[in-house]
């Protein structure tokens, strides 16, 4: 198999003398097996031509945000829903500040915002422009983001100077993202995930459940496959497609639940818990409607359901535990005593008393919570907060 089949792959390349070398990887990554688009900044057009990109790619160009014909053809929502890899190469300093502040004055910018891609930033420029304060700071935020740099390489530059600040070449670029995208932190690990809420049937019509979309647990699966896991997702009813490599275990009940965990844990590495579970399920079910005709009020009696993350904890201690904590107050505190009760490697804490991150959000901002540090994940994408979450577990798995 090719090393990149059935990836598509956007190519942005910036203003830089290195823009030349953009027509190498384009015919790199083909060669691989990729489709290639390629974005190009009106600065990047003084350096190399869209027509020879154009022909390399056997793509049309893509450069501009607000022209209603190339909107037409392939919107920039679209394009950038189109890539599973962004790579910028050569990339300026200018559009490593344009995208450590957010801005999408022009359509790379955009792109990166819209895109839920990997992305991978390859620098270019003069060694003291890599080396400035500004730069620096710049790239340590990407960094944090989940933006992997590639380079810039040392040597000799166009203006005489040596130093970091040189494109890295093709063939190391398409070698490291190789490495990255198809051998990826987590291959060879086995993930358990639980998502989504649980039902609790009070009879055949009604039930107890939580509030769940289940799009966190969902991202998270996603993301683990691309980073090479095997991925077994727990899931209650949502209505969410997940990935094809996924291996999905539909319930409903948190026995189900618990049942399809203990199955699955016999052979896995990491568990995260990001399922609503019902804390509680009736004592009794009824296999016949209640009808409410009969019943001027109706007293339930609950019982406690098996906190399934405490039972992995207690059960499966050689692997990796980590596990959500949706509060309202005390958002870290809470999370830090859920750490320590429950006896995980690794609590998650959001605050769900923020309505534009949680439950039904495509958004979401969490605290990332360890016994030796707490780091704050800022608010993004679920998806980008998913690979940022796997990221820092696979460092502590593997220290
Ligand atoms: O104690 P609390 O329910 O707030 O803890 C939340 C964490 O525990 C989440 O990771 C959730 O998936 C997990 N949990 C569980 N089984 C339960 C209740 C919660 O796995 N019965």
């Amino acid at each position: 198999m090719l090393n990149f089949s059935n990836t598509n792959i956007l190519l942005g390349v910036t203003g830089g003398i290195a823009a030349y070398k953009s027509a190498e990887i384009i015919r790199l990554f083909k060669k691989e097996g990729a489709s290639v688009r390629v974005v190009m900044t009106e600065s990047a057009k003084e350096f190399i031509t869209p027509l020879t990109l154009q022909a390399v790619s056997g793509n049309e160009i893509h450069d501009s945000l607000l022209d209603v014909n190339a909107e037409s053809a392939m919107g920039h929502i679209e394009l950038a829903k189109w890539a599973d890899i962004i790579l910028i190469a050569p990339c300026t300093a200018e559009t490593i500040a344009k995208i450590t502040h957010g801005r999408a004055d022009d359509l790379m910018g955009a792109l990166i915002l819209a895109s839920e891609a990997d992305v991978y930033i390859a620098p270019a420029m003069n060694m003291s422009m890599w080396l400035d304060a500004s730069t620096q700071d710049n790239y340590k935020i990407l960094e944090k983001r989940g933006i992997t740099f590639i380079g810039p390489a040392q040597g000799e530059q166009a203006c005489g100077d040596i130093g970091p600040g040189r494109l890295e070449e093709p063939e190391k670029i398409i070698e490291f993202i190789t490495k990255l995208a198809n051998k990826g932190p987590l291959s060879g690990k086995t993930i358990t995930i639980t998502a989504g809420p649980t039902r609790e049937q009070i009879d055949p019509v009604r039930f107890i459940s939580n509030n769940s979309s289940g799009k966190m647990g969902y991202s998270i699966a996603e993301a683990a496959i691309k980073y090479g896991a095997q991925v077994n997702l727990v899931t209650g009813p949502v209505s969410l497609d997940a990935d094809k490599s996924i291996n999905l275990h539909k319930i409903n009940s948190a026995s189900e639940m618990l049942d399809e965990v203990i199955k699955c844990m016999k052979s896995s590495d990491i568990f995260i818990g990001c399922a609503a579970v019902s804390d509680y399920k009736p004592s009794d079910y009824s296999i016949k409607k209640i009808k409410k005709e009969d019943n001027s009020s109706l007293d339930i009696e609950l019982e406690k359901n098996e906190d399934i993350l405490k039972y992995v904890s207690d059960n499966f201690s050689e692997s990796y535990i980590v596990g959500f904590a949706a509060e309202t107050s005390d958002v870290i505190e809470n999370a830090k005593k859920k750490l320590l009760t429950k006896n995980l490697d690794m609590i998650i804490s959001n605050d769900i008393s923020d309505k534009s991150i949680g439950f039904d959000a495509d958004e979401n901002e969490v605290n990332v919570i360890t016994k030796d540090e707490t780091l704050l994940l800022k608010k993004d994408k679920k998806i980008r907060i998913a690979r940022q979450i796997l990221k820092i577990i696979s460092a502590n798995i593997n220290k």
